[in-house]
């Protein structure tokens, strides 16, 4: 089941000039305005209703595309298309859908200039994290396909003489795949492709923010080989879109990744509608820590700690919020991270040397400068270094000094670090803290210390520890990643367990 004969994605070499170089001439070469999203139901790309226009959110009067919205109606159309194209999709075999999910992944690569493209002018992504992001979209694709033979076969089981059994795997039915905008092709194709490969048919509903990524990701998943019934795309947002499609009782199972709150609208939703009891598989938000004790090797740890809470602008689920000093060297921990935060460079994410690019829109922007009014002021800050920074959503990544976990409202969504110091013997106080948040996500501890791996992991309640390195960066088949409590329901994506809750067993008993 972990597949060990698959190889992950490759990357590009950002060390080598003439790579760069011939990256850089492929970005080029995509058109920067002209991209469309629209409903595209049974093979047919319809008007939809609301028209909404993307702009990069590095510079809001650099327009990217547009998105036609799904109707209501066409949210009932998708379904329809869905219930009927479903049973020959999952007739047809999981060896046969593998095949296609393989095809899939080469036609990413293939297109590789268009989705990087993609991911840095509609999500604002650096190139490092688009290309990042796509390797992980092209893992899911060969990871999903690699086990599905296994984990979704069909299984003899031992009986007496004269009976057989088995136990087989199938689709649920019709599934809503619901994704949020912060990696807006890896989620996005990581659900559609499990739940595909489990013989379901997919109802895709992309954030509102990112649909012009996904339209590109189904096209590719079509041209695969995906019947085009089996896969469609509704382009709009949650109340208008995601909220009726959930509704809907031909909806057998859905995937969300996003906020803990949506997750919750969502279960609340599905418990109250008519329809079969509909599975919900939920990851969602975190609100991450970061242990340090005396043992650590300090320049490792801000270098760690730069990566984990200001990569992606700090808009990754995995990224670390709160980071616990051990107060004897919480000053010199403090001054290293001030130095080495001044020198993070913010702004236009395609160029290749920005740090931190923008978030995703001024409703991100108008979250964080309020969490900044209730903190206290910054010990460290990074400068942005952009032109465009009053027409884009800009945030300077920033440290401030808080008592512990507990001065958080909840998860802080961007480049915003809060730090604290501990005593030695308050560690598992540490701990308890961490957990009565309620989340459950990434744990991060830097230590040489093995009984404090150990003391700590013992304790710990979230999916994902780490120990001397960054907290975020999960890689498919190898951190299956996903978290517990608020932090989501599992199963972890990227895992030999993922594709098992897309399907339905069945286990038919034949005495000869
Ligand atoms: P969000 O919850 O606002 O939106 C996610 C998706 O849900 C979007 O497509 C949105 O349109 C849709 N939606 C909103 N309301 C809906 C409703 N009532 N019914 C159905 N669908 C609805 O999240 P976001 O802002 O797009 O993403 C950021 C959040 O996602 C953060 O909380 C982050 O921690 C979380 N996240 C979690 C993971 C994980 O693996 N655990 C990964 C990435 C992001
Ligand atoms: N899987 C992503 C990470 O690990 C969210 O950062």
């Amino acid at each position: 089941l972990y597949a060990p004969e698959r190889v992950n994605s490759k990357g590009i070499d950002l060390g080598d000039p003439l790579s760069v170089e011939a990256l850089q001439a492929s970005l080029r070469s995509v058109p920067r305005d002209g991209h469309v999203a629209r409903p595209l139901i049974d093979g047919r790309a319809l008007n939809g209703g609301t028209v909404r226009e993307l702009a990069t959110p590095q510079d809001r009067r650099d327009k990217v595309g547009l998105a036609y919205e799904a109707t209501k109606a066409d949210v009932t159309h998708a379904v329809d298309a869905a219930v009927k194209a479903q049973p020959d999709w999952d007739a047809i075999g999981v060896e046969a859908r593998a095949r296609i999910l393989q095809r899939a992944a080469d036609l990413f690569e293939e297109d590789r200039a268009a989705m990087l493209a993609l991911c840095v002018r509609e999500a604002g992504k650096t190139i490092p994290a688009a290309i990042a992001e796509l390797r992980e979209a092209v893992d899911f694709l060969r990871y999903y396909a690699a086990i599905a033979p296994s984990a979704l076969g069909r299984h003899a089981l031992p009986g007496p003489t004269g009976e057989t059994n088995e136990l087989s795997h199938h689709g649920r039915g019709v599934f809503a795949c619901i994704s949020p905008w912060n990696f807006p092709l890896a989620i996005f194709t990581g659900q559609v492709a499990a739940a595909l490969i489990a013989g379901n048919a997919v109802v895709a509903k992309p954030a509102e923010q990112t649909p012009l990524i996904a339209a590109r990701a189904v096209a590719l998943l079509h041209q695969a080989g995906v019947p085009v019934g089996a896969l469609s795309l509704l382009p709009g947002d949650g109340e208008q879109v995601g909220a009726p499609l959930v509704a809907d009782p031909r909806i057998a199972g859905v995937c969300f990744t996003g906020s803990t709150q949506v997750a919750r609208a969502i279960n609340r939703q599905l418990a109250g509608r008519d329809g079969a009891i509909a599975t919900l598989i939920a990851e969602t938000g975190g609100l991450n820590a970061m242990i340090v004790d005396s043992s650590a090797l300090l320049e490792q740890v801000v270098g760690d700690v730069l990566v984990s809470a200001f990569d992606s602008a700090g808009q990754r689920c995995s990224a670390l919020r709160m980071l616990y000093v051990q107060e004897d060297v919480y000053e010199s921990c403090k001054d290293m991270l001030t130095g080495a935060m001044a020198e993070l460079t913010v702004g236009d994410p395609a160029d290749l040397a920005t740090d931190c690019g923008p978030v995703i829109d001024d409703d991100a922007l108008k979250l964080l400068e309020l969490h900044a009014t209730r903190m206290p002021t910054a010990f460290a800050s990074a400068p942005i270094n952009c032109d465009a920074t009053a027409h884009g959503s800009f945030f300077a990544p920033r440290a401030v000094a808080v008592t512990g976990v507990s001065d958080l409202p909840g998860e802080v969504f961007g480049p915003f670090l809060h730090v604290a110091p501990y005593k030695a013997d308050r560690l598992e106080g540490v701990l308890d803290a961490i957990t009565a948040t309620g989340y459950g996500l990434t744990l991060g501890l830097q230590t040489r210390i093995d009984e404090t791996v150990d003391r700590v992991r013992g304790h710990a309640k979230v999916g994902n520890f780490y120990v001397n390195r960054t907290v975020i960066g999960a890689v498919v088949g190898t951190q299956p990643f996903g978290g517990e409590g608020l932090s989501g329901t599992g199963p972890k994506a990227g895992g030999p367990n993922y594709l098992a809750r897309f399907a339905t067993e069945r286990t038919v008993t034949i005495n000869t």
